[in-house]
């Protein structure tokens, strides 16, 4: 949390990789922030010790803020398992200053008074609401886009569900198009889900699991590209898990189709066959998929098909996740884990270049949403993460910031994190 009082310092940071997307460097060196928040050349002398913060350790990494286009606050509704206050913390902690909240909350967020709400919020990190695509999320009328874009909302969603009725969807993206706003979609067509929950895999069959089959995603794929082909309208599809899924991204882009996707460090690192038992936490939307699929995925993103990371950040309570894998709610939480999973999948197992991995968490989510991004440049106020890629540590749900303890990954020993974060003329560190 911020701390009102607190005097801001100069920071000074003598030796740390230097990352930065905005202009394609990777270099070693020093970084130097003025006590107003400034990216400066260091000066010489440096300001007395009172005056100064020096974070000087080995094996530092430094990047602009990450930004998340897919994160679950629960505000307002489930403020038991997440809240803005505590969702801003877990993704600061994370490494990430800006974030997207999604609109199902509860009221659903299709109102401008919400949006407002959500955008003037002073925590952590900053929120760019989306807002419904469709009112209630209900798959019915299209929402008032132009007055929640107006509002602040970034782009438009009905995130854990998709907009299933073609006619429904033209008109969101007609009028999405005219506001030169993304339309975001949860991929999943419920006809074809029909209640599944887990795919083919041999706890699916041990607990006799109703099969959630990965033509969901790909004919829910297909469809929203025949719209993105009507409208034109710039269509995001999120949280991608299947092969044939990538593939249709691939075809759309040569046609030309303004389409992208996420993909989630969950779907990245893990697969159906790893899932442990009747467990939870290992249960979300859409679910993990083959090995094959996880190799679709790695290379989508390694030939730039799939260009961003988004975490899915899903948080529930923990007696609702006690359930097991048939009663459980859909969704893990990812925030304050983003960072070591994603470089240690793609950039230490699959060499993608690490300032790929920056683009992907940083300059391409920002120009989703049509913001600048953050950069580490002389003069830019500083907005930024500091990051220790190497250092092993053994996840303790209870230990972070998020609510929530709904994540695969407790008690795993993983490698990378953040150790702090600069907004707005403030240091944050977790730890
Ligand atoms: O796993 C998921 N959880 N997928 C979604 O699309 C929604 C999310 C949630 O809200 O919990
Ligand atoms: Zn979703």
């Amino acid at each position: 949390m911020l701390k009102k009082n607190d005097t801001p310092k100069a920071v000074y940071i003598p030796h740390a990789r230097l990352l930065d997307p905005s202009c394609d460097r990777d270099e070693m060196g020093a970084l130097f922030i003025t006590a107003d928040g400034k990216i400066a050349p260091v000066p010489n002398p440096l300001p007395p010790a009172s005056k100064l913060t020096v974070i000087d350790r080995p094996g530092l990494t430094v990047v602009p803020g990450l930004c998340d286009v897919h994160v679950h606050f629960r505000e307002p509704g489930l403020t038991e398992a997440e809240d803005l206050v505590s969702g801003s913390a877990a993704a600061a902690n994370g490494g990430f200053t800006r974030v997207v909240t999604m609109p199902n909350t509860s009221p659903a967020t299709d109102t401008p008074e919400l949006v407002r709400y959500m955008r003037s919020a002073q925590t952590a990190v900053s929120i760019y609401p989306s807002a419904c695509c469709t009112t209630s999320r209900a798959g019915g009328a299209c929402a008032a886009l132009e007055s929640l874009a107006e509002a602040g909302a970034v782009c438009f969603t009905d995130d854990g569900a998709m907009v299933s009725n073609p006619e429904v969807m033209k008109v969101v993206m007609l009028r999405a198009k005219k506001l030169n706003k993304v339309v975001m979609d949860h991929a999943v067509r419920p006809d074809i889900q029909k209640g599944g929950v887990i795919r083919d895999c041999p706890v699916a069959h041990a607990f006799d699991l109703p099969i959630f089959p990965a033509e969901a995603e790909i004919e829910a794929v297909r469809d929203d590209i025949a719209r993105c082909r009507e409208t034109g309208c710039a269509l995001h599809i999120q949280h991608l898990s299947c092969a044939g899924s990538v593939e249709l991204i691939r075809e759309a882009q040569k046609e030309g189709l303004p389409v992208t996707a996420e993909v989630t460090p969950h779907h990245l690192a893990l697969a159906a066959e790893d899932i442990p038992g009747n467990d939870g936490n290992w249960r979300m939307n859409p679910p993990l998929g083959t090995r094959e699929d996880v190799k679709a995925l790695r290379e989508g993103l390694l030939d730039g098909t799939l260009s961003l990371f988004a975490t899915d950040h899903a948080p529930h309570t923990r007696l609702s996740k006690s359930k097991g894998f048939r009663a459980a709610p859909f969704g893990i939480i990812g925030l304050e884990t983003a960072v070591g999973i994603s470089w240690d999948v793609m950039v230490r197992q699959c060499g993608m270049a690490p300032l790929t991995w920056a683009k992907y968490w940083i300059t391409n989510p920002n120009k989703l949403i049509g913001l600048p991004p953050p950069t580490l440049a002389e003069g830019a106020r500083a907005e930024l993460a500091i990051l220790a890629l190497d250092d092993e540590w053994t996840v303790d749900p209870e230990a972070f910031a998020s609510k929530s303890a709904d994540t695969p990954w407790a008690g795993a020993t993983i490698r990378g994190k953040a150790i702090a974060t600069y907004r707005k003329g403030h240091l944050r560190q977790p730890h």
